[in-house]
């Protein structure tokens, strides 16, 4: 299937992304709803969770991405695959994340993966980043107790912006790690280990 074509950044505060999500209803988008639930945040062809997904049947895996084509491509893949376990939806993160899990059963969701989001790197664009005080109030309420969250990125000022925005949150315990923890490398990971450049990673845990 040729790979569909995107921009490479979209404008998240623009009107067209400032819509209300409808709830997820997990019962009609897994054949086993009732297993433990990862999240990927931004997850662009979704790719990670399709691995992990066929790694790891025993769990349902959920992609958000705010870039519209992509989600239809990725849903497409996974049909194709024949994934009872998988999903992705069209969101906007940083303000809808919070609808979009209102629905989900407490204590489902597992598992929350944050890999290598857009850095906007201008101060002037510094609102469009996605990983803000809501989204990460947003994750943590949602997160089952002793849920992981797993944050990596390769731009040092961002992974300094991010991993203060989660060391503000009481619920947590930060765990420092040197790996990534999962079996299947991002797109963007294996990009930036090819050119040999540093990753800045934690994983933090709900403890209360
Ligand atoms: C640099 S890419 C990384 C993709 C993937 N996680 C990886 O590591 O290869 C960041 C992704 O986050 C998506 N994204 C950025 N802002 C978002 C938002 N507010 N809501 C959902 N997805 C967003 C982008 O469209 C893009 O696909």
């Amino acid at each position: 299937m040729p790979r569909v074509r995107v921009h490479q950044h979209v404008n998240p505060l623009t009107p067209y992304f400032r819509f209300t999500p409808k709830p997820l209803e997990i019962e009609k988008l897994y054949a086993r709803p009732e297993l433990p639930q990862h999240l990927d945040i931004g997850c662009a062809r979704g790719r990670f969770i399709l691995k992990m997904a066929q790694i790891e049947p025993n769990h349902n895996f959920l992609g958000v991405e705010i870039r519209e084509p992509l989600v239809g491509e990725a849903n497409r893949v996974a049909q194709g695959k024949n994934l009872s376990n998988l999903h992705y939806e069209f969101c906007n993160a940083m303000i809808a994340l919070d609808k979009l899990l209102e629905n989900l059963p407490e204590n489902l969701l597992q598992t929350v993966t944050i890999q290598f989001p857009d850095p906007w790197f201008k101060k002037k664009h510094a609102k469009r980043r996605m990983v803000n005080q809501e989204l990460v109030e947003t994750v943590v309420n949602h997160l089952a107790e002793n849920g992981k969250i797993f944050v990596q990125t390769d731009i040092e000022f961002l992974a300094e912006e991010m991993f203060g925005l989660f060391r503000k949150n009481t619920s947590l315990r930060e765990i420092e790690i040197t790996e990534n923890p999962f079996p299947v490398k991002t797109e963007r990971e294996m990009a930036v280990e090819e050119k040999d450049l540093p990753i800045f990673r934690v994983l933090y845990e709900k403890i209360k």
